[in-house]
């Protein structure tokens, strides 16, 4: 997908706006038994999200390739799955089918993303001419 750049990082920012509405509820409620879940949703969510972006933006011949769009969606769901688990965690204190689901999809998207980034063929870069003033 061309554009898996910016939908990548428009998820990101999507990620942090929950991330950050979530640690202003815990804080403000004092519900501090979610703090890794807030923490979790700011670092799977947000942080890697943009990542994957920017590592799109940077390599363009990633976004060429079918996988990457396999890839963002395999990685998202995971996370989403996840996370959810993770919430219940905080929220039970007990493990639930969630996250055992969700750990390893989003492990698996991260090794798709790694396999996307080495197996790709690199494009040659010419470098542009700017006229002499
Ligand atoms: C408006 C934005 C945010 C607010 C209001 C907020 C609020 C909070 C609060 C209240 C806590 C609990 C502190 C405690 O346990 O005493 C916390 C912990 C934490 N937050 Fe945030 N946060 C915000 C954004 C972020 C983002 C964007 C990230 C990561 C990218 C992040 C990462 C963390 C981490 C790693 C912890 C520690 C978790 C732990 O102790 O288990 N926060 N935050």
């Amino acid at each position: 997908m061309r554009n898996i750049d910016k939908i990548y990082v428009a998820s990101g920012f999507g990620w942090l706006i929950f991330s950050a509405g979530f640690g202003t509820w815990l804080g403000a409620s004092g519900h501090f038994n979610f703090a890794e879940s807030h923490a979790h949703i700011g670092l799977l969510g947000f942080v890697a999200s943009l990542l994957f972006g920017l590592v799109h933006r940077c390599w363009p011949e990633l976004r060429q390739r079918l996988l990457s769009t396999i890839q963002f969606a395999v990685y998202e769901i995971g996370t989403i799955v996840l996370l959810a688990g993770k919430i219940m965690v905080d929220a039970t204190g007990t493990p639930n089918l969630l996250l055992m689901i969700g750990a390893p999809i989003v492990i698996v998207g991260v090794l798709l993303f790694l396999w996307l980034f080495l197996a790709s063929p690199e494009q040659k870069r010419t470098p542009e001419l700017v006229p002499a003033e």
